[in-house]
């Protein structure tokens, strides 16, 4: 165990993380296109209580405010993301000045404020104008993709020191286009394949144009890791936790690190008929290549363990009990449904992402918990769970560092509450409070704690009991 007062290396890069569609609101201002985010909020019954990212935290009215708060916690970089309907309102062609206005205001006052931006390019808020011509299963989206982030990097590159192409290819890919709970909301596996592939291919498609553009900068792609296991020693879970453990890690990671898509992964896809038995016809000749372009950074979104079952068996062929001690205290739980506080499975998602890929370095650029205590009377908000969760997890990862994992930096997910997807304003992450009705802000005592670490470049001795 890593003992509390335990120091971070010099320069490690303390932040929070937003993304643009769940923070901005002013969904339709200053000649911002749709998005397909916009069409599915607005598609009854998508969107949990019928929420939005309309108005959202309404950082786009509140950034100033929002910097100040970023500012009083002592945050190093602010992991932000362009919304692309907002600089090019159909996807491509004619740039929208007040779209680059905006960014340039929050990139100067973030600079500042003494604050690095981290910029995400995209944060799954493609343009609705590219969906109407098939989304990301076209390969054009993939060109249009590279000419957004050419005019993003060309007017804010001079600025910004961190760039990352895509967020959670896999979620883009499989939650929208397979289980169609997330935009643009198709079921068809497939079709997630395609997005999968053309989203790999823009990322090493932009990263050359990024780096011209923004030679000082560092280049990267954030990937969603979480800890997975077999639930139980049975062949069957086994094989189970190979495939869908690998098709949302290893389908992305080992083409961006230069290997093929793993041919274990295409024979599945193949046989549960989610590829043709030709396999991979969206691939083509030197895609790979361009895939793996060097970068300098892997982001790691981290939130929690699962344990892979196979469900397809008939009930009489009892597989052996789940392995796993299941945790009863209500701490141990996120609000999420089925999201297992598990900070051992950072460690071991550090460690292996480093082993196995070996990237330049590594940011967690995503780890953060859904709780959603409130104000008391006084006005404070006592969040002591997030406080409990985030110890534990800093302590993870400063035992990943010290057997050598080049960790870089940290973002907390999230700066403050925002719209969650389809679970709308339901779930909570903020480590700032926003009212949604009157978008007041209050630092949760999570923030004031993550000040005291900033500081102190290190996990305070304070006790944590939630
Ligand atoms: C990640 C997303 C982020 C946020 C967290 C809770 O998958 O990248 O936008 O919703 O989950």
């Amino acid at each position: 165990m890593t003992k509390a007062g335990a120091r971070f290396p010099d320069n490690f890069i303390w932040g929070a993380a937003t993304a643009a569609y769940q923070v901005e609101g002013a969904w339709a201002e200053d000649g911002k296109g749709e998005s397909i985010w916009d069409r599915f909020a607005h598609t009854p019954g998508k969107i949990r209580n019928g929420d939005s990212g309309d108005a959202a935290s309404d950082h786009y009215h509140h950034w100033q405010e929002d910097i100040a708060l970023m500012k009083s916690i002592g945050l190093k970089s602010y992991r932000l993301s362009l919304a692309w309907s907002r600089i090019l309102p159909n996807g491509r062609g004619k740039v929208n000045q007040a779209g680059l206005d905006f960014y340039n205001r929050l990139i100067d006052g973030l600079l500042e404020a003494g604050i690095q931006p981290m910029v995400t390019l995209f944060h799954w808020d493609l343009p609705q104008a590219l969906q109407d011509e098939g989304g990301f299963a076209a390969r054009s989206t993939a060109e249009a993709f590279v000419e957004y982030a050419d005019v993003a990097t060309r007017h804010l590159g001079d600025r910004v020191t961190r760039w990352i192409t895509h967020n959670e290819p896999s979620v883009f890919a499989f939650v929208g286009h397979s289980f169609g709970q997330h935009a643009p909301g198709l079921k068809d596996p497939y079709t997630a394949l395609r997005v999968a592939h053309h989203l790999l291919l823009s990322h090493g498609w932009s990263v050359p144009v990024i780096r011209a553009n923004s030679p000082a900068a560092e280049v990267g792609i954030a990937i969603n890791v979480n800890f997975n296991q077999p639930a139980s020693p049975s062949t069957y879970d086994y094989h189970v936790w190979q495939y869908e453990f690998g098709m949302w890690s290893r389908w992305f990671l080992d083409p961006l690190y230069g290997r093929q898509y793993p041919p274990d992964l295409v024979a599945y896809a193949i046989n549960n008929h989610s590829l043709p038995a030709d396999g991979l016809d969206f691939v083509q000749a030197g895609d790979l290549q361009i895939v793996a372009a060097p970068t300098d950074f892997l982001g790691l979104n981290y939130y929690t363990r699962q344990l892979a079952r196979d469900q397809s068996l008939p009930p009489d062929q009892n597989l052996p009990p789940t392995v796993f001690q299941a945790p009863k205290n209500d701490h141990d739980w996120q609000e999420m449904e089925d999201w297992e506080v598990y900070p051992d499975g950072l460690f071991n998602v550090l460690t292996w992402l480093n082993f196995e890929y070996q990237p330049a370095a590594l940011y967690v650029t995503e780890n953060g918990a859904s709780w959603s205590d409130g104000p008391d009377e006084t006005g404070r908000v006592k969040d002591a769970r997030r406080i409990n969760f985030l110890q534990r997890h800093f302590e993870a990862a400063l035992r990943a560092i010290q057997i050598g994992v080049p960790l870089k930096g940290y973002y907390v997910w999230s700066l403050m509450d925002n719209l969650e997807w389809g679970h709308g304003f339901s779930q909570r992450f903020g480590l700032i409070w926003v009212d949604f009705i009157t978008k007041q802000r209050i630092l949760k005592d999570s923030a004031l704690w993550y000040k005291g670490v900033i500081s102190q470049n290190a996990i305070p001795e304070m006790p944590i009991d939630p």
